[in-house]
């Protein structure tokens, strides 16, 4: 498919990347028919930035402590987001919390990853949590974007058993490798036109998901298209 013909999407980060790194690996080989337009970062320096550059996408910084208000980073992020004119903006390990008036902005069309099944865990230290409460298991959730923090409807969620001798890092590590499964095929759904977000509900193929989204589980990746 020509470049000119595929969806856009613009991925926002803070960190690592990782997750960014997942769908770069599949814009390239096709698995998910899309341009990656951009990756926009509110840390200068970061990870992110550079595996966006190694795969010669640009790689944006806007640094947030350069703005002297939430709103006003906010307005100059969405304002280039605009411009690059994207059907699909990901949050992948963007650390931020977003103005309604950006979300509203970018509602139904804006997907964050969050590494909890939620509503379990919204905010921070989720793995650490999940041990201290005894969980047996923990897992991550795609989710549209609503202006409550970690609270727009779930998509899709990836589960693992929380073992004995887990860390929070073990955890994190475990649950990451999931991460990259589940969000590029969240977006793949939303690009085909098979996801949407309706009246506060999000849908799959015309049916309304449940209160948790759907559980990934590896069949799903054959049935992608
Ligand atoms: C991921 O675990 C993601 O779920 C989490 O940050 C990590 C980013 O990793 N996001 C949040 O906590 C958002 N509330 P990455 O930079 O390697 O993709």
């Amino acid at each position: 498919m020509p470049e000119q013909d595929k969806p856009r999407l613009v991925v926002l980060i803070s960190g690592s990347g990782s997750n960014l790194q997942a769908f770069i690996d599949q814009c390239a080989d096709g698995t998910l028919p899309a341009d990656l337009v951009a990756v926009i970062s509110n840390r200068p320096g970061v990870k992110g930035l550079e595996r966006a550059e190694h795969a010669g996408v640009p790689a944006i910084t806007i640094d947030h402590k350069e703005f002297d208000s939430r709103e006003a980073f906010d307005i100059a992020l969405a304002e280039r987001i605009d411009a690059l004119q994207p059907d699909l903006v990901i949050l992948a390990g963007f650390m931020r919390i977003l103005t309604q008036d950006f979300v509203s902005r970018f509602m139904g069309k804006l997907l964050n990853i969050h590494p909890s099944l939620l509503p379990k865990y919204p905010g921070l230290n989720t793995h650490q949590r999940a041990i201290d409460a005894g969980d047996a298991v923990a897992g991550a959730t795609v989710h549209f974007v609503t202006p409550e923090l970690d609270g727009g409807p779930p998509v899709l969620r990836a589960e693992i058993p929380v073992e004995p001798e887990d860390t929070a890092d073990a955890l994190a590590a475990k649950i990451l490798v999931q991460e990259h499964k589940i969000y590029p095929l969240a977006a793949h759904w939303f690009l085909s036109q098979r996801l949407k977000l309706q009246d506060g509900s999000a849908y799959l193929d015309g049916d309304r998901l449940a209160e948790s989204g759907k559980l990934f589980a590896d069949t799903l990746l054959e049935q992608r298209s």
